[in-house]
Formats: C-alpha cells, structure tokens, sequence
C-alpha cells in the first residue's frame, strides 16, 4: 500500500516531465506542479490524525510517508527557485525576494519543514517529536505563501485554504476539548 501510496504521489512529476518540452514557460509550470504537489501532501499528511479522532480509522501508519513526500515537493519546489529560475545567483536570489515577499514566508515553512523531515527518523525522531507540532505554523505559512504567490485565486486556491482551515481548526477543537476535560 505504501508502495502504491509514492508510486500516485509521483505522478504528478512524471506528467511535468512529459508537458515540460511544450510548455509556454517550463519554470512556471515547474513552480506549479511541485508547489501544489507540495500543498497538497502536506494537508493530506495531516488527515490521518483527525480521521482516527473523527472516524476512528487508523492512517497514521502512512502519516509519515505523505509528509516525507510532501518535503521531496518542497525541496523541488525550492530547487526550481534557487537552480532554475536564479542559476545560483544570490543576488538575484535576495532580489527576487524583496520584490516578492511572499518568499520569504514560504522560505520560513521550508526551514520549518526541513527541520521535521531530518529529525523524522527513529533516534531523532524520540528526542524532536514534541517539536513536530511546528507542522501546523508550517502549514499555515505554507497556505498563505501559496495564496499570496497568485495574481488571481480561483476556486482551487479558495479550497486549498479552506481545507487547511478545516484541519487546523479541528486540531484546536480537540486540543481545547483535550483541556476542557483535564480542568
Ligand atoms: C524557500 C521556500 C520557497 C520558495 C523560494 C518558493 C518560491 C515560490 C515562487 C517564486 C512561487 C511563484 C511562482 C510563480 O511565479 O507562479 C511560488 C508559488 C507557490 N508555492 Fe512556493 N516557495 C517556497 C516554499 C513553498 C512551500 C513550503 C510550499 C508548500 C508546502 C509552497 C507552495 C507553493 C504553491 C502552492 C505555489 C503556487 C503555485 C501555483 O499555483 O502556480 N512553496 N513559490
């Protein structure tokens, strides 16, 4: 099942591999598929939890692997900024960035993001688990880079947020429900 899970997450790679040769601007569509790639899995990787605590079935076991394929997006995503659309360039790169401040909000998500993919595994994982809470301040800055990076939001945009709100809000319900009952 894992295996499938990857294969499906990928997907969408390999059809921008495919489009890239005949796409008006390659880097656009580049910035696209692994930045909604990377929205996405990354609300998908918060799903688990609240459908064992909704639902009662329990995903959390691919938790894990929807939010590591999440980060390959992200480091894409970035990668598309740093090597393809700068060339390595700094200057451009700090450029870039005052002219559009909505980088340094997704930059912020990434550091975030790459925090709690290197300390996801066993050992590191026992000692930082408590700081992956991070995720949900990733997301929300993740949410708002993605909307601000449009010129114009359409109806994807508008449930992106909407769906990142709804698990959001559902983690401070059951968290507050959590510390209603303890006092
Ligand atoms: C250092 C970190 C990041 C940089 C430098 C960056 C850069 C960019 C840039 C330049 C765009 C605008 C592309 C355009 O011209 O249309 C963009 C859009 C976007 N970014 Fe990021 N980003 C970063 C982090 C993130 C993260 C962490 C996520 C999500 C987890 C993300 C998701 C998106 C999405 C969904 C879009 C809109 C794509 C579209 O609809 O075309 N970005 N990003």
């Amino acid at each position: 099942m894992k295996a499938f899970l990857v294969l499906l997450a990928l997907l969408p790679l390999g059809v921008a591999y495919y489009k890239l040769e005949s796409a008006i601007d390659p880097i656009k569509m580049l910035y696209s598929y692994t930045g909604i790639g990377a929205i996405c899995l990354l609300l998908l990787s918060l799903f688990p939890s609240s459908c064992k605590r909704i639902c009662g079935v329990n995903l959390l076991r691919y938790r894990k692997t929807i939010g590591l394929l999440s980060f390959l997006y992200v480091l894409l995503h970035v990668s598309v900024f740093v090597i393809l659309d700068s060339e390595f360039d700094f200057v451009t790169i700090f450029e870039k960035s005052l002219k559009k401040p909505f980088i340094y909000v997704g930059a912020i998500a990434f550091i975030i993001l790459l925090f709690m993919a290197l300390t996801s595994f066993k050992k590191l994982f026992a000692k930082f688990s408590k700081y992956h809470k991070a995720v949900y301040v990733a997301l929300a800055l993740a949410l708002l880079h993605s909307f601000w990076a449009q010129k114009v939001a359409g109806v994807f945009e508008y449930s992106v947020v909407a769906i990142g709100v709804a698990l959001l809000g559902e983690r401070i319900w059951a968290w507050r429900a959590l510390h209603v009952k303890l006092f």
